[in-house]
């Protein structure tokens, strides 16, 4: 065992959304769903023995912290695994909690660490398996490039690597509070209240279909049909939930007027929207400065940050 094992990996954003779980054991969506692993934003985690007692210590950007999932998936984890007590520290070089994914890169950076850390021999499946288990979006971020989570196993599997496709990513941060509701009471709402949740789940496959279909084939019409279509779904769902779970901010809304009016103009681009009020802007790499330029430019927009597809959790550091 090393004395400090340290770990990367980056968000994925779904272009295939999932918004409601099984009711099985595993963290099991309801739903196949799909996304791509953004280069830039980046987790970094690092795993040390405790060397004085037995109670695990978790630093989160810099502060300690009590985290009850943590700890409770690193109590599942001990069931199959000798893991002493350890000292976890992680930190995003992007907002934590506001919509941009920070639970998929931590707990694919964190498996992947301990995994080295304690020797646990786990490949790239049981480790999707095991990031699934904290947050079931965190098994993409195993992967780089464009990444499925698909029944029965539901272990992510790399569809395309990055140079497939190279697509940008332009993200408009336009709030950076840690959000109110969580994805998973938000998902526990919207199957209890929805209206819409069981045409949500008859509408899955098809969509899926439709958005691997046009990764394989590069075609970026077909995709943004159907991403934006499966984004303002599951936003569909979460709106009528009550009480309604409401994740955009007016700044959101103009983006997505914004992001409109430069497809309208020639750009290949299209939005999607996870639980939070970024807007991840999706584009060619010939219309990545248009998309930054004028997303910049709407009212309320605090920041930009440009992406490229990025890799798979791995380790940094031993
Ligand atoms: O699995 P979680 O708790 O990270 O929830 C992910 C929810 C969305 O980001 C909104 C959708 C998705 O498929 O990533």
């Amino acid at each position: 065992m090393q004395n400090t094992t340290k770990a990367q990996a980056h968000p994925n954003i779904a272009l295939v959304k999932y918004w409601g779980k099984q009711d099985k054991q595993g963290n099991l969506p309801a739903t196949p769903n799909l996304s791509i692993t953004l280069s830039n934003l980046t987790t970094t985690t690092e795993v040390q023995n405790k060397q004085n007692g037995t109670a695990d210590e978790f630093h989160l950007n810099g502060e300690q912290v009590e985290d009850d999932k943590l700890h409770g998936w690193l109590q599942t984890l001990r069931k199959h695994f000798d893991v002493p007590a350890v000292v976890i520290k992680s930190a995003n070089n992007f907002p934590t909690s506001a919509g941009l994914a920070s639970s998929a890169s931590g707990f694919a950076a964190l498996i992947t660490a301990i995994n080295t850390h304690c020797d646990l021999g786990l490949n790239e499946e049981m480790r999707s398996n095991w990031a699934r288990q904290g947050s079931a979006s965190a098994a993409r971020s195993i992967h780089g490039g464009f990444v499925a989570l698909v029944p029965p196993q539901w272990e992510a599997m790399r569809l395309a690597p990055s140079a497939h496709w190279p697509l940008e990513v332009v993200v408009a941060v336009t709030s950076r509070a840690a959000k109110s509701v969580n994805s998973t009471q938000g998902m526990q709402r919207s199957k209890r209240t929805s209206p819409f949740y069981n045409a949500w789940l008859r509408g899955a496959a098809d969509d899926y279909s439709a958005a691997s279909e046009a990764i394989s084939t590069r075609n970026f019409t077909q995709l943004a049909e159907v991403a934006e279509l499966s984004c303002l779904k599951m936003h569909s769902l979460m709106l009528t939930s009550i009480p309604t779970l409401s994740y955009w901010t007016p700044a959101s809304v103009a983006c997505m007027d914004c992001i409109r009016t430069l497809r309208d103009q020639g750009h290949q681009v299209f939005f999607t929207v996870d639980a939070g009020p970024q807007i991840k802007a999706v584009c060619t790499a010939e219309s990545r400065s248009a998309v930054s330029a004028a997303l910049a430019q709407v009212p309320g927009v605090l920041e930009i940050i440009d992406c490229g597809l990025g890799e798979g959790a791995r380790i940094i550091d031993q």
